[in-house]
C-alpha cells in the first residue's frame, strides 16, 4: 500500500509554529469561546494530520513538502496571501540593503523614523512590502498573517500544481479531500474521533469535507462539540437567529432585574461587580475578621479596602478607598488576612495573630486519616448559617453612573463603594427573591440541585466550605440572575439549536463571562479591573474573597459563523469509546492520557446546570459524567481499558485505515505503556512526530521536553514472531535510518527538526519495530499490561526504548566533531559537547538536558551546568569551571574536561604555553596520540564564540582559537 505524507515526513517545525499561533489566539481561536474544555488541539494541527493521511508520499519527498505546504497555505504563496497588515516603514527600512533604502525611502530617512518616498503609487509600495515579506523569518511572517483557516484553502495557482503532482482535479479543499478519500477508501473519508472533547478533531473534519463523528464519554463535551458542528458551523444565518434569541433573553432579564430594583442604588447608578469576602472569629481574640490574601482593589484607580477597628461589636468596618498613595496600596496588600494557610487577625498582637485555616475549620486527625471539622452544608441552605465557621460578607460594590455630558455624548463614571444600609437591604431582597422561587427553579432546572460527588478534585469545596451541593458553590445574587436566565430560556425557546446555544451560555455566565461563582477570582491587575476566570487551573479552588458581575456588563456571544455541511456529520453523541460502534477511515483520537486532568469531575460543575435540559434537547443523551467509566491514572486498570479502547477503534476501520493517537510527549516508560497498549490493541505504529502545541510550555512545572506526539498507526495484519535479540540490532538500524531521512529533508537555515525530534524519532523507530511483529517471545504482552510494577522497574520494552534513544544520541554526532573522534569521547563527554550544540540552538529548557542525559545513560550531569533553573538551563563555560572536579572522577578525568580547564588557564594568563606546557605534563606519551582530539575539541569551542545564543563564550572561545592553534604548532 502506498504510504501516506505523515508516514514519511511531517513539517513539524511549521506545524507547530502555526499551532502555536493559533493557540495564543485565546479567545479568538474558533471554538474556545463556546465553552471551557481542557487541552482542546489546534484545528490546524488537525487540519495538517487529516491532509497529511490522506496525501500520498510519492518518490519526491521534496516536491511532496513543497505540495502540501502549499495545500495548509504555509508555502510562501500561501503566506502571503494570510498577510493581513503591513509592515511597518521602519521594518522595511531595517531589512534593505542601503542601495535598496536609497530606492525606496527619502533621503532624509534614519532608522528610527524612515520616510518612504513620496508618489509611491500602491502598487510599488505593495511590491516593497512582497520584497520584504518574502525576507523575514517563518515567526517573523506569521506576525502578519491570518491563519490558514482564515482564507479559503490554495489559490488557483497553487491548485494546478497541486492536481498535477497528484493527479487529482480539485478547486477546494473538500473536492481534494473527497477525490483522495475516493482514491484510497472508495467513497467521501470517515474521520472519526472517540474522545473528541471540546471538538476539534469533527469540526475540523467536517470542515475539510469529510464524514466526521464524534464522541467522547463526557456529555458536555460531547454538547460543545455539537455546538461546533451546527452553531458555529451552521453558517452567518443560525448564529444571526442565536444571536437575536439570546439577545431577547437578555432584555428580558435585565427588566426584570431593573424592576425589582436590586442593582441600582437612590442615585440610579447601576452595579457592574460585587465583592464578597469570607469572615471568621478570630479563637485568640474573638474579633470577626474579614478574609482576603490583598485588600488592593484596584491596581491602576488605586483603589483599596482598609479594616477599620470596631471595639464596640469586636469587628471591623471596611471603608473603600480610591486614589490612594502608593504606600497606602503596598499597606493594602501587606495588610491581607490570609497568608498561606493561616489568618492572620488585626487585632491581635503579632505573637499570637496567626491561626493555622485548619484549626479554625476544625480539622482532626482521626484512626489513619483526617477529619473534617466544618458543617456540611444542606440543599436548603443558600447562605451560611449564623454558627458556621465561615461567613459572607459584602465588602465592595463598583457603581457605573451614567450621564450625557456637555456635548450630549453618553459617558460613564465608575466608583467602587463599600456597601451601605440601603445596599443590604438589597441583598436581603435578592435572598428573598430568590427564596420564593428555589424550590421551582431546582425541580425544573433553572439552578442546580445535584450533590457533589466526593472526588480528588471535588473534594476540596466539601472539605473547605462544607458545600455538598453544586449550587451552595454561588451565592444568591448569583443564583438569582442564573435561575432567571434559565428560566427564561427554557420557558421561551425551544429549538435544539436555543436549547444548546443557552446551555452553553449558562456555562460561560459561571466561568468566564462574569456572574460566576464563589470559585471566581476578582483581577486586580488587570487595567480594566475585572473578574477572572473560574478555570485558572484545572482544579475548583475555593476562595476566601471573589466577585459577581451583574448581567449590564456582559455581552451576547458573537459566535464566529462558519460553514459546516451538514450532510457530513455522522453523528455527535456522549459514549464510552469502549462502545462505540460506528466505523470510520480515520481515527483521530486524544486519549486522556499521561494527562492529569480530571474531565470528569471538572465538568461536573457545568454538568450541575445542563442536567435537565441536556436530555430535553438530547432525548437519547445521559447528563452525568460516568465517572466510573472515564480513563484515568496510569495503573494496570488504566492500560487495559486504554487497550479496550483501541481494540474496539481498531476493529472499526478497514484495514487500510489508519489511525493518529495524540498524547503529550513524556518520557521511556510511557512510551513503553503506550507501545504495549496499542500493540495489544492490534495497530502498528508506523510513524511518530512531536508538535509543540502548548503556548505556556516554557513555564510548566518540571519544563519537561513538551510537546503533542502524534503516532501514527495502521492495522496489525502480519503473524510475523521475533525474540528480543534479534530486536536490537533491527532498532539500531531503523533509528539510524530514520535519523539519516530528517537529516537530508532538514533544511539548514530554517531548521524543521529540533534536537528534541531527532531523539524522538528514535523512540518513534523503536515503536515502529517491536509493533511490527504479533508477537516477541520475551516479551509477553498481557502480563506486561496487567502486573503492576515498582517504582522505576523497567519493562523489557522500555530498555528497547532507552537503547533506541541511546543509538540516536550517539549517532548524531555535532557538526564539526568527526565520527572518529566522538567514538573516542566517553558518555559523559558527549554530553557536555553535545549539550553545547544543543545550547547553541537557543534551547534553555531543562527538560532538554534531562533527556539527553537519559539518551547518554547519565545520572549526574548537574554538576556540568552553569544554571539549572527551568528554561535558563546552560552549560558551564571553561572559565565558569575554573578547576572545579578537575582530577575528579567521571567527567573530571575526561579529556574534554582537560581541554577545558586549559582554554580556562589561557583566560587567565592571556597566553597559550602554560596551557600547552600543562598538556604535555598531564597527558604525557598521550598528548601525542590525542593531538588530533584536542585540537577538534578545541575548534568546537572555538565556533561557539560566534553564535549569538552563547554570548558567555566569547572569550573562552577566543582562548580556544589560539591554543588550538598552538597545539597545531606544537613538535617534539
Ligand atoms: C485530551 S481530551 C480530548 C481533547 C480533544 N481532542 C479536543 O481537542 O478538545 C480527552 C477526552 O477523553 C474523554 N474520555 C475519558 N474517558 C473516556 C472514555 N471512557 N470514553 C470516551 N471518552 C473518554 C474525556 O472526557 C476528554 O474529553
Amino acid at each position: 500500500m502506498t504510504k501516506s505524507f505523515i508516514e514519511v515526513q511531517f513539517p513539524v517545525s511549521k506545524v507547530s509554529k502555526e499551532s502555536y499561533k493559533e493557540r495564543k489566539a485565546n479567545y479568538n481561536q474558533t471554538l474556545t469561546g463556546l465553552g471551557k474544555w481542557w487541552g482542546r488541539k489546534p484545528l490546524i494541527l488537525v487540519r495538517a494530520t487529516i491532509i497529511g493521511l490522506l496525501m500520498p508520499a510519492s518518490d519526491n519527498p521534496v516536491k511532496d513538502r513543497e505540495i502540501f505546504l502549499k495545500l495548509l497555505t504555509m508555502d510562501d504563496e500561501g503566506l502571503w496571501r494570510r498577510k493581513n497588515k503591513n509592515i511597518t516603514q521602519k521594518e522595511l527600512y531595517n531589512k534593505l540593503t542601503p542601495k535598496e533604502r536609497q530606492k525606496w525611502f527619502a533621503p532624509d530617512s534614519i532608522s528610527d523614523k524612515p520616510k518612504l518616498k513620496r508618489g509611491l503609487s500602491a502598487e510599488e509600495k505593495d511590491k516593497l512590502q512582497y520584497l520584504v515579506f518574502n525576507r523575514l523569518s517563518y515567526d517573523e511572517k506569521l506576525t502578519y498573517c491570518d491563519r490558514p483557516e482564515h482564507i479559503n484553502g490554495p489559490s488557483e495557482r497553487a491548485w494546478e500544481e497541486i492536481n498535477q503532482h497528484l493527479g487529482a482535479n480539485a478547486k477546494s479543499l473538500p473536492e481534494f479531500v473527497q477525490q483522495l478519500g475516493e482514491r484510497r477508501f472508495g467513497h467521501i473519508p470517515r474521520v472519526g474521533d472517540a474522545f473528541c472533547g471540546g471538538g476539534s478533531v469533527p469540526f475540523e473534519a467536517a470542515r475539510l469535507g469529510c464524514e466526521a463523528y464524534g464522541s467522547d464519554l463526557n456529555p458536555v463535551a460531547a454538547l460543545l462539540t455539537w455546538a461546533a458542528l451546527n452553531i458555529i458551523g451552521g453558517g452567518p444565518d443560525v448564529a444571526k437567529e442565536v444571536r437575536r434569541a439570546q439577545q431577547e433573553v437578555y432584555e428580558a432579564v435585565d427588566r426584570l432585574i431593573t424592576e425589582w430594583g436590586i442593582e441600582h442604588n437612590e442615585l440610579g447608578w447601576r452595579a457592574d461587580a460585587y465583592l464578597y469576602c469570607n469572615e471568621v472569629i478570630c479563637p485568640e481574640c474573638g474579633w470577626k475578621v474579614p478574609l482576603a490574601p490583598s485588600w488592593v482593589i484596584g491596581e491602576k484607580t488605586k483603589c483599596v479596602a482598609k479594616l477599620i477597628p470596631d471595639e464596640i461589636n469586636k469587628c471591623f468596618e471596611i471603608i473603600i478607598e480610591t486614589g490612594v498613595s502608593n504606600e497606602e496600596m503596598q499597606a493594602a496588600k501587606d495588610a491581607g488576612t490570609i497568608k498561606g494557610s493561616s489568618i492572620v487577625c488585626p487585632h491581635c498582637p503579632e505573637s499570637t495573630q496567626s491561626t493555622p485555616i485548619t484549626m479554625l475549620r476544625g480539622d482532626r486527625r482521626s484512626g489513619g486519616g483526617i477529619q473534617y471539622g466544618l458543617r456540611l452544608w444542606e440543599n436548603e441552605d443558600i447562605v451560611p448559617r449564623p454558627d458556621d465557621v465561615f461567613q459572607e460578607r459584602l465588602y465592595c460594590i463598583r457603581w457605573v453612573e451614567t450621564y450625557i455630558d456637555e456635548e450630549g455624548k453618553k459617558q460613564t463614571q465608575r466608583y467602587y463603594m463599600a456597601p451601605d444600609e440601603n445596599d443590604m437591604r438589597r441583598e436581603r431582597k435578592v435572598l428573598e427573591l430568590l427564596g420564593e422561587r428555589f424550590n421551582e427553579w431546582q425541580e425544573k432546572g433553572y439552578i442546580p440541585s445535584r450533590r457533589i460527588e466526593p472526588g480528588d478534585k471535588t473534594d476540596e469545596p466539601i472539605r473547605t466550605r462544607g458545600w455538598t451541593y453544586w449550587h451552595h458553590l454561588f451565592n444568591p445574587r448569583q443564583l438569582l440572575t442564573l435561575g432567571l436566565f434559565s428560566e427564561i430560556t427554557y420557558k421561551y425557546y425551544h429549538s435544539k439549536l436555543y436549547h444548546v446555544e443557552n446551555l452553553l451560555e449558562v456555562g460561560r455566565l459561571i466561568d468566564t463571562k462574569g456572574i460566576g461563582c464563589k470559585l471566581l477570582r476578582w483581577n486586580s491587575h488587570s487595567s480594566k479591573e475585572m473578574h477572572a476566570t473560574v478555570f485558572s487551573n484545572q482544579a475548583l479552588n475555593t476562595l476566601y474573597n471573589y466577585c459577581h458581575r451583574t448581567l449590564c456588563v456582559l455581552d451576547i456571544i458573537n459566535e464566529k459563523a462558519l460553514y459546516v455541511n451538514n450532510s457530513f456529520i455522522l453523528d455527535i453523541k456522549p459514549k464510552d469509546a469502549r462502545q462505540i460502534d460506528v466505523n470510520c477511515d480515520i481515527w483521530i483520537t486524544d486519549p486522556p492520557y499521561a494527562d492529569a486532568i480530571n474531565y470528569h469531575e471538572l465538568s461536573e460543575f457545568f454538568l450541575a446546570w445542563y442536567q435537565k435540559h441536556i436530555i430535553i434537547a438530547f432525548p437519547d443523551w445521559y447528563s452525568d459524567s460516568k465517572r466510573a467509566l472515564a480513563i484515568t491514572g496510569a495503573d494496570e486498570s488504566f492500560r487495559n481499558s486504554m487497550v479496550d479502547c483501541y481494540r474496539n477503534l481498531a476493529k472499526l476501520m478497514p484495514d487500510n485505515g489508519m489511525q493518529i493517537v495524540m498524547f503529550t510527549h513524556q518520557d521511556a516508560s510511557v512510551w513503553a505503556d503506550l507501545a504495549l497498549i496499542l500493540w495489544a490493541a492490534g495497530l502498528r505504529v508506523t510513524a511518530a512526530w512531536c508538535i509543540a502545541t502548548e503556548t505556556d510550555t516554557a513555564l510548566k512545572e518540571g519544563n519537561y521536553v513538551q510537546g503533542t506526539v502524534l503516532l501514527v498507526l495502521c492495522k496489525h495484519t502480519s503473524n510475523d514472531t521475533a525474540f528480543t535479540d534479534e530486536i536490537y540490532p533491527e532498532v539500531e538500524e531503523e533509528v539510524k535510518n530514520q535519523l539519516d531521512e530528517m537529516l537530508a529533508l532538514d533544511d539548514k537555515e530554517n531548521p524543521n527538526f529540533s534536537d528534541t525530534d531527532y531523539q524522538l524519532a528514535a523512540y518513534a523507530a523503536a515503536l515502529r519495530v517491536l509493533t511490527k511483529y504479533c508477537n516477541i517471545e520475551d516479551i509477553d504482552v498481557a502480563r506486561e499490561l496487567t502486573r503492576s510494577r515498582q517504582q522505576g522497574e523497567q519493562s523489557q520494552v522500555e530498555k528497547i526504548i532507552v537503547q533506541a534513544v541511546k543509538i540516536a544520541c550517539d549517532y548524531l554526532v555535532p557538526q564539526s566533531i568527526d565520527n572518529f573522534t566522538w567514538q573516542d569521547l566517553n558518555p559523559g563527554e558527549r554530553f557536555y559537547l553535545k549539550g553545547l550544540e544543543i545550547e547553541s540552538h537557543g534551547e534553555y529548557r531543562s527538560g532538554a538536558y534531562q533527556e539527553l542525559a537519559r539518551g547518554f545513560g547519565i545520572r549526574e550531569y548537574r554538576s556540568l551546568l552553569a544554571n539549572a533553573q527551568a528554561n535558563q538551563t546552560r552549560l558551564k563555560t571553561a572559565s565558569e569551571f575554573a578547576s572545579r572536579m578537575l582530577g575528579d572522577t567521571g567527567f573530571g578525568v575526561t579529556l574534554v574536561r582537560h581541554i577545558l580547564f586549559a582554554v580556562r588557564e589561557v583566560v587567565r594568563t592571556g597566553e597559550t604555553v602554560t596551557s600547552r606546557n600543562w598538556f604535555r605534563n598531564e597527558l604525557g606519551e598521550n598528548y601525542w596520540k590525542q593531538r588530533r582530539t584536542i585540537i577538534t575539541i578545541l575548534n568546537y569551542l572555538a565556533n561557539l564564540g560566534q553564535n549569538q545564543n552563547m554570548p558567555q563564550w566569547e572569550e573562552d572561545a577566543n582562548a580556544a582559537r589560539l591554543l588550538a592553534g598552538a597545539v597545531e604548532n606544537d613538535h617534539i
